[in-house]
């Protein structure tokens, strides 16, 4: 049993419908089995408690938020983070796909494996929507290091069957049999489920789409996720391989791919009926705002899809995005809604610890777990405590405001300031510096 004192700034109430940043200088969580089951004033806790067994750890020389959650991550694209300069479909020949085939090798595969969660969890990533590998093996890699570690992984081998190069590709058979034995290998075990994951539908079939439904019938608690109206020359081209579909959400859609367990990363270029149907079924958006920027795929309608009621979280889209930083994918969403000028939707701190936290806690299912640091919740924090001098560390001892604080963490926050990450009450990552006065403004 452990009490922790600390600065929390969490979002339980959605800020795009009113909710409000709930900020505290100073409150104190009892946490027990790895669940917060108090929390109030230290003086409160403590008389509910039995402060005998309970140690106190004081944490409030930095700002504690809620586990960060990745909802759109490559795993097999660490070694490929930062090649700029290219659309989607040039990076993907020439960058992605050729460093993708190397995971083919288990000894390669497992190297990456432990890179990617190791990047996860130096970003404060709790947990993460993980797009696989197009190899079972190193699916397997992923799962055993994740939960070796402690992360909170959703993934899946990944699935094509056309139009890639011909290691990557397999047959609707085969992607069957070998999602069903990952599932059944690793869905629900510990903190790790299953996603059945078609890369795209420019590279997969009817019949492997149709493959991918079954599996989700085989294994309805799993998770679906794929890409959706990343870029211009994408989407005509899907168009042109789905004469019978009426856009590119259909062509999933049709499968009976969607719903409110379902997960597509980025729809930059969406119409109005297509956000009416995800609205429908529920399915949620990752918006990858670094991955949009470095590869133009252009603005996201973010504004289009609050007003169609479509869930929308955070992902990274490593090895597109540029690195595994949530709080630089923060920005970067504040960025484009600026540069959308009137039809950007005006995004405060609040929405971007939101977008960041409980919206990915929502499409992934985990709104009942994690997200934020309220009682019953899972003790998924990461604590942000700048070096001594460093400008995010001036900036937060001259803020006014909790929100102020936090929109300095979003400016100037970077992996180097994450000083310790909490998954299920258990310390993963970051060791405990020596205690420092507490920040005075
Ligand atoms: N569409 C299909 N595959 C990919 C990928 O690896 N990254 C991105 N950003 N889009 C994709
Ligand atoms: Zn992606």
């Amino acid at each position: 049993m452990t009490i922790y004192l600390a600065r929390a700034l969490d979002t339980p109430e959605d800020p795009f419908r009113g909710g409000v940043l709930r900020a505290e200088e100073s409150v104190a969580f009892r946490v027990v089995d790895g669940v917060i089951v108090d929390r109030g004033t230290l003086a409160g806790v403590l008389t509910r408690a039995e402060p005998l067994e309970d140690e106190l750890i004081d944490l409030r020389d930095g700002l504690l938020l809620p586990g960060l959650i990745d909802t759109h991550v490559h795993y097999p694209q660490v070694r490929a983070i930062g090649a700029l300069g290219m659309p989607l479909l040039e990076w993907l020949d020439t960058c992605a796909l050729p460093e993708e085939q190397k995971l083919a090798e288990d000894g390669y595969a497992h190297a990456v494996a432990a890179e990617f969660c190791f990047g996860l969890l130096s970003a404060g990533t709790t947990t993460a929507l993980v797009f696989g590998s197009h190899y079972a093996t190193a699916v397997d890699s992923l799962f055993r290091e994740a939960d070796r570690v402690g992360l909170r992984v959703t993934s899946g081998l990944v699935v094509s069957d056309r139009l890639l190069p011909e290691p990557l590709l397999t047959t609707p058979e085969r992607a069957y049999d070998e999602a069903v034995a990952l599932a059944n290998r690793w869905h629900g075990v510990r903190r790790n489920r299953y996603a059945v994951t078609p890369r795209f539908s420019l590279s997969a079939s009817e019949p492997i789409l149709e493959a991918c439904a079954e599996v989700m019938q085989e294994i309805p608690t799993a998770f679906f996720t794929s890409h959706v109206n990343e870029n211009l020359a994408e989407v005509a081209a899907v168009a042109e391989l789905f004469p019978e579909a009426s856009g590119y959400v259909d062509t999933y859609d049709r499968a009976g791919l969607l719903g409110p367990r379902s997960v597509l990363a980025h729809n930059v270029h969406a119409s109005e009926v297509e956000l009416k149907v995800l609205a429908e079924r529920d399915t949620a958006i990752s918006h990858c705002p670094t991955s949009n920027a470095a590869l133009g795929s252009g603005l996201f309608p973010l504004a289009s899809h609050v007003d169609a009621g479509v869930r929308v979280a955070l992902g990274s889209d490593v090895g597109a995005g540029t690195g595994f930083s949530l709080l630089k994918e923060g920005l970067q969403a504040y960025f484009m809604q600026r540069l959308l000028a009137d039809a950007g939707l005006p995004l405060t701190p609040a929405h971007l610890l939101w977008l960041a936290t409980a919206a990915g806690a929502s499409a992934l299912g985990l709104a009942h777990q994690i997200g934020d640091l309220s009682i019953g919740k899972q003790f998924d924090a990461v604590l942000i405590r700048p070096r001594l001098g460093d400008p995010l560390d001036v900036c937060l001892r001259n803020t006014s405001s909790s929100e102020e604080a936090l929109g300095r963490v979003f400016a100037l926050g970077t992996v180097n300031d994450v000083a310790g990450v909490w998954i299920g009450g258990g310390q993963v990552s970051g060791a405990i510096r020596s205690p420092r006065p507490p920040l005075t403004r």
